[in-house]
């Protein structure tokens, strides 16, 4: 039996194996929207094969991209393209998850490929906000504190974000409080300086993040599976560290959560962290074994073997992959042929899937 290629039940949805695609920003949208890259990109994902394929950081509110040219729900009009996405999607037998954010204090920045820092207001950039007025780092802009009235619109945004996944026919949400975004830089001391309910101890820390999940179960279906995903260490003295994550996550699975996806960083600079094969993946391991949470391992996962060890070894319950995804579109059917499970290949390719005595060839 491989593993990897075993359905995976969560609530009432299920994932034909455990290979996940991991969010990836695309910085591709204008005003928001997703486009026809959007399809073209998750779309191949799903031609391949994956289990769950979870959409880059779709922003809850305008103010919460990342960059001018993130993904965007916080509007109706939204809808129209996502919902083609996800019977796409649907209709190659993927599960169509989206994830949702809030860039925080790291929101107004240039996409990659166009700039380094912040984006001033000129050139259609924003004030960020944050927990503190704390920058990231110097090329970031200074964030405004969030007051009580700004923290319940940040609440009420990740509802009404929910509700438009539904009705734009996502089955699994993702929120992201990972990286250094906003809820992150709140559950972290680094960044979160606040003397009021949202910060100093643990407890306060972790509010908003509960608060966002309480939110967004009011609206998203019981039948329907809620994902975390966290940076489980900020890798620095005096930050968040996996202790509090496996507190959290403990927490969380009474709160209706089914799953924590287990990276790490984001919210320090320079943060010594060992990159490596799989280095994440201990984080998985641990806040599966010591809260019987469901996890997902991520992080630089690269081959099929490494893939199935990690779930045969009890670290973790899928494998969310991003870069190599962005390699190898096809990799849950390399995956399969490479592990000797019989997966079926589109009909259209069916004529190129490779025969069980001939090597699935360069990739
Ligand atoms: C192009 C690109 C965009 C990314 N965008 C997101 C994102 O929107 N949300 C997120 O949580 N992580 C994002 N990540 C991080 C990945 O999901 C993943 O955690 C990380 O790349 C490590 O996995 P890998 O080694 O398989 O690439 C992004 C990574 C890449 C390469």
């Amino acid at each position: 039996m491989v593993t990897l290629f075993e359905p995976l039940a969560l609530r009432g949805v299920t994932l034909k194996n455990r290979i996940v695609v991991s969010p990836m920003c695309q910085y591709s949208s204008v005003d928001g929207f997703a486009t026809d890259w959007h399809l073209v990109h998750l779309g191949s994902r799903a031609v391949g094969g994956a289990g769950l394929i979870i959409s880059e950081a779709a922003a809850v509110s305008p103010e919460g991209r990342i960059s001018p040219d993130d993904l965007g729900i916080w509007k109706d009009e939204h809808l129209h393209m996502l919902t083609r996405i996800t019977a796409f999607l649907k209709s190659q037998g993927s599960v169509p998850g989206i994830q949702l954010a809030h860039a925080g204090r790291k929101a107004s920045t240039y996409s990659p490929w166009k700039g380094e820092g912040h984006v001033p207001e000129s050139e259609g950039g924003w004030q960020p906000v944050g927990p503190s007025a704390l920058a990231f780092a110097p090329t970031y802009g200074t964030p405004h504190a969030l007051d009580g009235p700004g923290l319940q619109k940040v609440i009420a945004d990740f509802r009404a974000a929910a509700e438009r996944a539904l009705a734009a026919g996502f089955e699994v949400i993702e929120l992201h409080a990972a990286h250094g975004y906003l809820l992150h830089e709140f559950l972290s001391p680094l960044s979160n300086h606040r003397t009021d309910e949202y910060g100093g101890t643990f407890e306060n820390r972790i509010r908003l993040l509960l608060e966002v999940v309480a939110a967004t179960r009011e609206v998203w279906p019981a039948e329907l599976p809620l994902i975390v995903r966290i940076s489980v260490t900020d890798w620095t003295e005096g930050g968040w560290n996996a202790d509090e994550s496996v507190q959290l996550a403990a927490m969380l699975k009474v709160r209706g959560v089914d799953m924590i996806d287990c990276s790490t960083g984001g919210n320090v600079p320079k943060a010594p962290i060992p990159v490596g094969p799989g280095y994440q993946v201990q984080f998985a391991e641990r806040i599966k074994q010591e809260t019987g949470m469901l996890t997902g391992a991520v992080g630089l996962i690269t081959t099929p073997a490494e893939a199935e060890a990690i779930l045969t070894n009890g670290q973790a319950d899928v494998v969310l992959l991003a870069r190599e995804f962005l390699r190898e579109p096809y990799f849950p059917l390399f995956a399969a042929h490479d592990l000797g499970v019989e997966m079926p290949w589109p009909v259209q390719y069916e004529r190129a899937k490779p025969r069980a005595h001939v090597a699935a060839g360069p990739r």
